[in-house]
C-alpha cells in the first residue's frame, strides 16, 4: 500500500486576539496570557493571533495597559511560535483612513515589536486600501496576509472571489485569509469557495470563520479537504458561540487523516485547564454573557456579525427602543442595499448598524444621517462593490461631488503634526502612532502612565529610606 502523503492542517490560535475580543469584548489582561504562553509555544501552532484588531483600543481604553508593551512581552515568550495581528488596512486599528507615513510607521513598528504576520483587511474589500500596508511589510520582511471580508449577495459571485484573489496574489500577498466574521460559510459552500480560490491562486489559504450560526466546525472540515491550510480556532474555555471553533475538537477530528496536526491533546488540555478559571470568572462577573454562547441562526438570515447584533441590542436600549429590534434587523440589508452592499464588518458593519437604527427610529429612513454615512457615500471609505443608491446619495451628501480616487491620496502626511501635538508624554517612539489612532483615548492613558510612575517612585524612595535610614 502506498504510504499517505501528509499535509497536516495548520492551525492558528485566536485565544489572545479573536476569541476575547468575540466573547468577553477584548478584556483579557495581559497578566492573565503571561503565565501559559510557554506552554502555548510548545503546542506547534502555525501562529498565534494576539494583537491588533480592538486588543489595541481595549488595552489602553479599559485595561490601562500599554498595547506595545503587551506584545513585547509576549514576544519575549513565544520563542518558536509566530505572531500574528489583525490590521484593517488604511484604518489600521481605528475607524478612520490614516495618512500613509502613518500606516508605514505603524507597520514598521508592529513588526520591530515582535509582530510576523500581519494580516490586513479592507471593510469594502477595496484593495487600494490594502496597498501601503501590504508593501510596508514586505519591506519590513513580515508576512503579509491579505484577508477577503467575507460575505454573500448579488455581486458576490464565485467569478468575483476569485478574480480578487489573483489581484492580492498579484499585490504581493504571502497568504490568503477568507474572514468570515459573520459565520456566513456554509460547509458545501466552502468546499466550493476554496476549490475555486485553488484554481485561481498558489498562495496558501487561511479560514477565518466564527460559531456564530453553528456551521463553522463542519465549514472547516469541509474547507480543509477542498485544500485550505491553515484554520483559525479557539482554545476550548473561549471557543464557540460568537468565537471560533475548539482548538482541541478540530485537531481530534483530522487525527490518524493525511490532515493530522499532530498536536499533544494532552498539553492542549493543561493549557484549556488553565483558561477555564478565567472562563468560569468571566460568566461570574457577567463579562462573559451567555447570549453570545449560543447558536443564533439570524446571523445568516440577516448576514450580520454576531458582534453587530449585540450591538444593536444596546443601542435600541439606549434610546428605550428595544421593540425596535426586528425591525431595524429587517432594515440592515435594505441600508446595505442603499450603500452598495458593503460586507458587514469594522467599520462598516457599525455604519450600516447605526444608520438603520436611526431610519427606524427617527421613523423616516435616511432624516438624520450620520457623519460616517456621508464620508461612505462621499467615497471616503473606498469603492463599494456596487454602485450607492442614487436617490439616497442625493439625499444624504446632496451636491457634495463624492471622491474616485484611493481616499488616502487625498491625505496629507500627519506624523509630524502628531509628534508636535504629543510631545510632551512622549516616553517610546510607539506612543506616537497610540495617539494618532486614539488621541483622547490615548492622552489619558499617558497622564495614568505617569501618575502611577509618579507612585512608583515615591513608594521605591519610602523603601529605600527604610532600608538606609538617614
Ligand atoms: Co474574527
Amino acid at each position: 500500500m502506498a504510504e499517505q502523503v501528509k499535509k497536516p492542517v495548520k492551525i492558528t490560535e485566536t485565544i489572545l486576539r479573536d476569541a476575547h475580543q468575540s466573547l468577553i469584548a477584548t478584556r483579557m489582561t495581559t497578566e492573565q496570557m503571561l503565565p501559559i504562553i510557554d506552554k502555548m509555544d510548545k503546542v506547534g501552532y502555525h501562529s498565534v493571533e494576539c494583537w491588533g484588531g480592538a486588543t489595541f483600543d481595549a488595552s489602553l481604553r479599559f485595561l490601562k495597559e500599554d498595547p506595545w508593551e503587551r506584545l513585547r512581552k509576549l514576544k519575549a515568550g513565544f520563542k518558536n511560535t509566530k505572531l500574528q495581528m489583525l490590521f484593517r488596512g488604511q484604518n489600521i486599528l481605528g475607524y478612520n483612513h490614516y495618512a500613509d507615513d502613518v500606516v508605514e510607521y505603524f507597520v514598521q513598528k508592529s513588526i520591530a515589536n515582535g509582530i510576523d504576520i500581519i494580516r490586513i483587511f479592507d471593510c469594502l474589500n477595496d484593495i487600494r486600501n490594502l496597498e501601503t500596508a501590504v508593501k510596508a511589510a514586505n519591506k519590513e520582511n513580515g508576512h503579509a496576509q491579505i484577508a477577503l471580508s467575507y460575505t454573500l449577495g448579488d455581486a458576490y459571485t464565485m467569478e468575483y472571489w476569485k478574480d480578487i484573489a489573483k489581484k492580492i496574489e498579484d499585490m504581493g500577498a504571502k497568504s490568503l485569509c477568507i474572514k468570515d466574521m459573520a459565520g456566513l460559510l456554509t460547509p458545501y459552500q466552502a468546499t466550493e469557495l476554496v476549490t475555486a480560490l485553488k484554481e485561481s491562486i498558489s498562495i496558501p489559504i487561511d479560514l477565518h470563520t466564527h460559531y456564530t450560526s453553528g456551521v463553522a466546525a463542519m465549514t472547516y472540515l469541509k474547507a480543509v479537504e477542498a485544500g485550505c491550510d491553515i484554520i483559525d480556532t479557539a482554545m476550548s474555555p473561549f471557543a464557540m458561540g460568537t468565537s471560533q471553533p475548539a482548538t482541541e475538537v478540530m485537531v481530534e477530528t483530522f487525527r490518524g487523516t493525511e490532515y493530522d496536526t499532530g498536536f499533544d491533546q494532552n498539553l492542549l488540555a493543561e493549557i484549556a485547564d488553565y483558561f477555564r478559571p478565567i472562563r468560569e470568572d468571566c460568566l461570574q462577573s457577567g463579562l462573559m454573557n451567555t447570549k453570545v454562547l449560543g447558536v443564533n441562526i439570524k446571523t445568516l438570515m440577516y448576514q450580520v456579525p454576531g458582534g453587530m447584533l449585540s450591538n444593536l441590542v444596546s443601542q435600541l436600549k439606549e434610546m428605550h427602543q428595544e421593540d425596535k429590534y426586528e425591525a431595524v434587523l429587517e432594515e440592515v440589508p435594505r441600508v446595505r442595499k442603499d450603500f452598495g452592499e458593503p460586507p458587514l464588518v469594522t467599520p462598516s458593519s457599525q455604519i450600516v448598524g447605526t444608520q438603520a437604527v436611526l431610519n427606524v427610529v427617527s421613523g423616516e429612513r435616511y432624516k438624520m444621517v450620520t457623519k460616517e454615512s456621508k464620508k461612505l457615500l462621499s467615497g471616503e471609505f473606498g469603492q463599494t462593490v456596487k454602485p450607492f443608491d442614487p436617490e439616497v446619495q442625493k439625499k444624504c451628501i446632496g451636491d457634495t461631488k463624492p471622491i474616485t480616487c484611493r481616499p488616502a491620496d487625498l491625505i496629507e502626511p500627519q506624523l509630524e503634526q502628531l509628534e508636535k501635538e504629543m510631545a510632551q508624554y512622549k516616553q517610546q517612539d510607539e506612543d506616537v502612532l497610540s495617539y494618532a489612532l486614539f488621541p483622547q483615548v490615548a492622552l489619558d492613558f499617558f497622564k495614568y502612565r505617569e501618575a502611577q510612575q509618579t507612585k512608583v517612585d515615591a513608594s521605591i524612595a519610602d523603601k529605600e529610606n527604610k532600608a538606609y535610614p538617614v
